[in-house]
């Protein structure tokens, strides 16, 4: 049974929260939240005064993924905010240990991910400190992007890392995940999809989660 956390960047700002509200109504089962900078991703998003807000509106788990040049910087005010799961990239911490260390000080569930041009053996020797991993299947920066096919060998080596070593890390896939495609995701080995443009725009939002959840 998959998991499904529709991406708030594709949500409607103007309506956040009855947009929150609907993630509830058809019982989503995390938000996730993308955090960027402009330095580390071309684009910026929003901080933690709207993870806040969200954070007062909804029960759910929030999954704060920042596509930051500098993520430990932000650790304490993403959970002081309400995170309940930060995901910071490899390619800012080759030698992430130092920040997990952060991250379980701050008691916040931990989660590392990984670019479409990298090979997951570069996390591999990681993953075992990590509640959670992150595999991007497009360049971070953007919603509504192509889903980068790719990606699902990182997501297959990573399963086989996981189960071979009884490891508890749950596999999230990020980009361009939609219905049509999220079968492929679940076979290769992934437990949570998100989903910003394919959630958002979906025509029929409650049959999106029915299905994804039934994967
Ligand atoms: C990409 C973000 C994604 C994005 C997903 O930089 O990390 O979470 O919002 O959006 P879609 O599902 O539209 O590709
Ligand atoms: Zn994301």
């Amino acid at each position: 049974m998959a998991q499904i956390a529709p991406s708030i960047l594709a949500a409607d700002f103007t309506r956040l929260g009855e947009e929150i509200a609907d993630c509830d109504r058809l019982g989503v089962d995390l938000l996730h939240l993308d955090i960027m900078d402009g330095h580390f991703v071309p684009n910026i998003s929003f901080g933690p005064a709207v993870v806040q807000t969200i954070d007062r509106t909804t029960e759910k788990f929030l999954d704060v993924h920042l596509m930051l040049s500098e993520p430990e910087k932000y650790f304490e005010p993403f959970k002081k905010a309400g995170a309940d799961l930060i995901t910071f990239h490899i390619e800012t911490h080759p030698n992430p240990e130092a920040c997990v260390k952060q991250l379980r000080a701050l008691n916040v569930a931990t989660g590392i991910s990984l670019n479409p041009d990298k090979k997951a053996e570069l996390v591999l020797p990681y993953l075992h400190l990590f509640d959670y991993l992150l595999v991007m299947s497009v360049f971070p920066g953007f919603g509504g992007q192509s889903f980068i096919e790719s990606s699902l060998d990182t997501v297959r080596i990573a399963r086989e890392h996981i189960t071979k070593n009884k490891l508890q890390t749950k596999i999230e896939v990020d980009g361009g995940v939609d219905s049509g495609n999220a079968d492929r995701v679940v076979e290769a080995g992934a437990d949570i999809l998100v989903m910003g443009t394919a959630f958002f725009k979906a025509a029929d939002r409650s049959k999106l989660v029915k299905e994804t959840q039934a994967l």
